[in-house]
């Protein structure tokens, strides 16, 4: 099984190591290897391919930048995977779609991205996730300003990043065949606890409280996942002191 992972961050890697695991042979894709998924022939770059694991990333909270981001990375990836005759795993995010979310740009090109995947890919599996442990880091890296680093006010139920490139390895070698399948955390807490309990930040984390409506969304919990959303991977508590 050829599986190519499109996305050189911290995903990528989680990814290709579980499919590896399987026994897999993994290529990555990003623009440090020489692919940019917006300017390149993704048909050509993906030729061989069997499955096809979208993970590639743009933040911004502009919903233009984002929006042309990720449908243009979805439709190009998409339409290669169609005309080699791969399966297209994308990544996205529990609840990206929901409305009272939308006016935060990232979500809405989420959104935008999802809907352009289910019209282009003849074989599409969306493995959505909630907010990985590592996302408390990546927020610091993103919302950095000098000395200070911003942390929006949400509640999450965060989930180990390895547990979520475990199910993408299951779908990848043919495990799990749902079309849409979602998985969480154990536990509900805040990015500002997850936050605080990294060690050495290296900047001084500030709390954002997003004012209106996506603000007391985003605070009121409407990011968490429904009641039977399976469960994978270990407690925050557990993964960061063994860190
Ligand atoms: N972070 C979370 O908690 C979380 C939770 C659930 C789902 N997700 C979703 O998972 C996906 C991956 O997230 P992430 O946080 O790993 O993303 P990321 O770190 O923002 O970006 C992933 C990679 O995309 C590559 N990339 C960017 N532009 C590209 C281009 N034009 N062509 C080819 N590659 C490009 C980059 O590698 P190069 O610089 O080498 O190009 C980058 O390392 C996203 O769709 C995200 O929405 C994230």
């Amino acid at each position: 099984m050829r599986v190519v992972v499109v996305g050189g961050g911290i995903s990528g890697v989680a990814i290709s190591r579980a499919v590896e695991a399987r026994g897999c042979s993994v290529t990555r894709l990003s623009r440090s290897t020489g692919f940019d998924v917006l300017r390149d022939d993704a048909t050509t770059a993906l030729a061989g391919a069997d499955v096809i694991v979208e993970a590639t990333g743009r933040f911004t909270t502009s919903r233009k930048a984002a929006t042309q981001f990720f449908t243009g990375s979805t439709r190009a990836i998409g339409r290669a995977a169609g005309a080699v005759g791969a399966h297209h795993v994308l990544l996205s995010i529990v609840n990206c779609m929901r409305p009272e979310v939308q006016g935060y740009g990232y979500f809405a090109g989420k959104t935008a991205q999802e809907a352009v995947a289910r019209s282009v890919s003849p074989h599409l599996t969306i493995v959505r996730s909630t907010q990985w442990f590592e996302f408390a880091r990546q927020n610091l890296d993103r919302m950095r300003f000098g000395p200070v680093a911003l942390v929006p006010g949400m509640t999450i139920a965060p989930v180990a990043l390895d547990a979520v490139a475990t199910v993408i390895a299951d779908v990848a070698v043919g495990e799990r065949s749902a079309r849409e399948i979602e998985v969480a955390g154990p536990d509900t807490t805040t990015l500002w606890t997850m936050t605080k309990a990294l060690p050495g930040p290296g900047v001084t984390p500030v709390p954002l409280p997003i004012p209106g409506r996506m603000g007391r969304a985003f605070r009121g919990g409407t990011l968490l996942p429904a009641r039977e959303t399976e469960v994978v991977g270990p407690r925050f508590q557990d993964w960061i002191t063994g860190k």
